[in-house]
């Protein structure tokens, strides 16, 4: 597993990438509808903000698979309408974080993929807008706060909902979807050599998926979940292959056993020879029927708080949930002392609004290595939000000090920001 045999180095460097958190739905209400107006992307994220009233908000219990509840009371006595939301679209209490801008990305990218290794963040594909569609690498250094080196990807690759996975020098890149808008997936998969910068072919997926839940565990490349081929629909299945160095060692996917729940924009991470997928959410934007160009349009979309864990055993544990569901996480996790970090995300669209809702939250999991499946949970609050929910976070951890940013990704702005203090000191 890639990130954590980063981890292994002696000057340790952690890094959390959440390049794609914002959806299609985000792409959709942005860069369509408010394509005319430059500014409106804050207008539009404050006015996903809910109302003042959120002091008033129960902390759902964090040991409570039941899902928070989504809406709303309203009392029509005397004419007055009131909303009573639910935690879910509320702040969670916790202490606050500090952030610093760092380097701008070359281009902005919604619903792409990122991968560090060692000093270096790969960010790949992505929307650059709902019409357009990347189809290179930018690489990220840490060591000089620059971006460079960029280079293209394969024309056959996808260009967004990549499944994707390090083990620290190749990085599979695993279906997804091929061009802009809501056009249809390709099961097409590769692996990159970053040494080399070389691509080659592997077998391709049995069947094509939209964002699949994608980790090495075991010698063997898993993919599982994800949307299927009419990007709505979640599929239930899961495949690996034995894969070394770089090279399928098997002509064929093998079935594994299927994932209990399935959709897109799952973290999926390995710690201690154990399998993770958390969060997530089923139902996404389709292609408009006979639309020429796919153009994508809403569907219902629920966004889940689960977690769940499969061991030597092979069969599917439920772990304590999330505080709040949360989607678009599968580059936003990271392995740090024990512990997986989750930053940002999206959750369940707002009940009054409907729009589209950004966690503004870092989740800590510590992993008790004693007990079996057993979570702790620690809430961070990063105290400017308007870089927090953005499109990437990456978390750097040095000897003394931990830093991270996030590269906003919205509206054609992506910018990086740092945390100046531990983020697990709390
Ligand atoms: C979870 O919450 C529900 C509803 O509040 C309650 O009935 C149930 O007992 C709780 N379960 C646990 C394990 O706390
Ligand atoms: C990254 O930055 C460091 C520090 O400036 C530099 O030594 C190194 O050559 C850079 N790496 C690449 C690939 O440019
Ligand atoms: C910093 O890193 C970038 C990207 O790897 C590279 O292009 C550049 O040459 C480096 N600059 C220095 C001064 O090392
Ligand atoms: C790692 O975990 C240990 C034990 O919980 C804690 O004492 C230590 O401060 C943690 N380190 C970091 C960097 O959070």
């Amino acid at each position: 597993m890639g990130r954590t045999a980063t981890g292994k180095h002696k000057s340790t460097k952690f890094v959390l990438i959440c390049v794609g958190l914002l959806g299609a739905g985000l792409i959709a209400d942005l860069l369509w509808a408010s394509s005319s107006s430059s500014s409106s992307a804050y207008r539009y994220i404050a006015s996903n903000w809910p109302p003042k009233k959120s002091e008033s908000f129960i902390v759902p219990n964090l040991r409570n698979k039941t899902k928070t509840k989504e809406f709303s009371v309203e009392d029509k006595k005397d004419g007055v309408t009131e909303t009573v939301l639910s935690a879910t679209f509320a702040d969670l209490p916790a202490p606050e974080l500090k952030w610093e801008k760092m380097a701008a990305a070359p281009v902005p990218r919604l619903d792409g993929a990122a991968i560090q290794i060692k000093n270096f963040l790969y960010v790949f594909a992505g929307y650059g807008t709902i019409d357009y569609v990347h189809s290179h690498v930018d690489i990220y250094n840490f060591s000089n706060n620059t971006w460079g080196g960029r280079f293209d990807m394969p024309k056959e690759m996808a260009h967004s909902h990549l499944g994707m996975v390090t083990d620290g020098r190749y990085i599979y890149v695993v279906t997804g979807q091929y061009g802009p808008q809501c056009r249809g997936p390709t099961a097409r998969t590769f692996v990159l050599d970053t040494e080399t910068k070389q691509w080659q072919d592997m077998p391709p997926l049995p069947v094509p998926r939209y964002a699949p839940a994608t980790q090495l565990w075991k010698g063997r490349l898993h993919v599982m979940g994800g949307s299927k081929e009419n990007r709505h629909t979640p599929g239930l299945e899961h495949w690996s292959l034995a894969v070394k160095d770089g090279k399928a060692i098997e002509k064929e996917w093998r079935t594994e056993i299927p994932i209990p729940r399935g959709g897109p924009h799952r973290a999926c991470v390995v710690v201690d020879d154990r399998l993770y997928v958390i969060g997530g959410q089923e139902g996404d934007f389709m292609a408009k029927p006979g639309s020429p160009v796919f153009k994508c349009s809403r569907r219902n979309e629920v966004v889940y708080n689960d977690v769940y864990m499969l061991d030597n055993e092979m069969k599917w544990k439920v772990l304590p949930a999330m505080p709040k569901p949360d989607s678009h996480i599968e580059f936003a996790w990271v392995v740090v002392n024990n512990s997986i970090v989750i930053v940002g995300g999206t959750t369940d669209k707002h009940p009054v609004t409907k729009k589209m809702t950004l966690v503004g939250e870092v989740l800590q999991f510590q992993l008790d290595s004693l007990v079996l499946p057993f979570y702790h949970l620690y809430i961070l609050k990063i105290a400017n939000r308007q870089v927090l929910w953005f499109n990437v976070l990456i978390h750097k951890h040095t000897q003394s000090l931990t830093f991270s940013f996030t590269l906003r990704c919205l509206a054609a702005i992506m910018e990086v920001a740092c945390f100046q203090k531990p983020l697990l000191s709390c």
